[in-house]
């Protein structure tokens, strides 16, 4: 998988004068089964999240409030999507190194991951996430 693997995907809107309303389906707008839903808020200015790769995990990423950044990087090219309308997602194959950053304040960021939590599937240093792609083994 490479940065042009990620996409960014129109989610469904009924504008209503009551407010609006979006959803999002597991094998229709989210190219994978769901098997963990987590979210990130409360981040301080200035702070980053990620910084990591995953070996199996296929993500799908959801500003519900606010805005982000969410930056990817295959180990030849960084791509960076801003993520500040909640109608947005973006999905992240396996294999890519990312980083989220640029938090504003009350941001929430909605995560749905294709697998369960395993920290055995994180790869937390760059210097081996370079390694291993340039071996081939992710
Ligand atoms: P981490 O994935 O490192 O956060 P981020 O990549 O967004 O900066 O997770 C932070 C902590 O939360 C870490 O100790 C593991 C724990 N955690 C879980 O227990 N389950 C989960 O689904 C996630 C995403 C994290």
């Amino acid at each position: 998988m490479t940065i042009n693997d990620v996409r960014l995907v129109e989610l469904p809107r009924f504008l209503d004068a009551r407010g609006n309303l979006s959803f999002v389906e597991q094998l229709n707008h989210i190219p994978f089964e769901i098997k963990r839903t987590y979210w990130i808020y409360d981040v301080p200015g200035g702070e980053a999240r990620g910084g990591h790769a995953f070996r199996q995990n296929q993500e799908f990423i959801i500003a519900l409030s606010g805005a982000f950044d969410v930056v990817v990087d295959d180990g030849k090219s960084t791509k960076s999507f801003t993520l500040n309308r909640s109608y947005y997602g973006l999905y992240v194959p396996v294999g890519l190194w990312r980083v989220i950053n640029n938090f504003s304040t009350n941001a929430v960021a909605l995560e749905f991951g294709s697998i369960h939590y395993d920290e055995q599937d994180y790869i937390r240093n760059y210097d081996e996430y370079i390694k291993l792609r340039s071996s081939g083994q992710i």
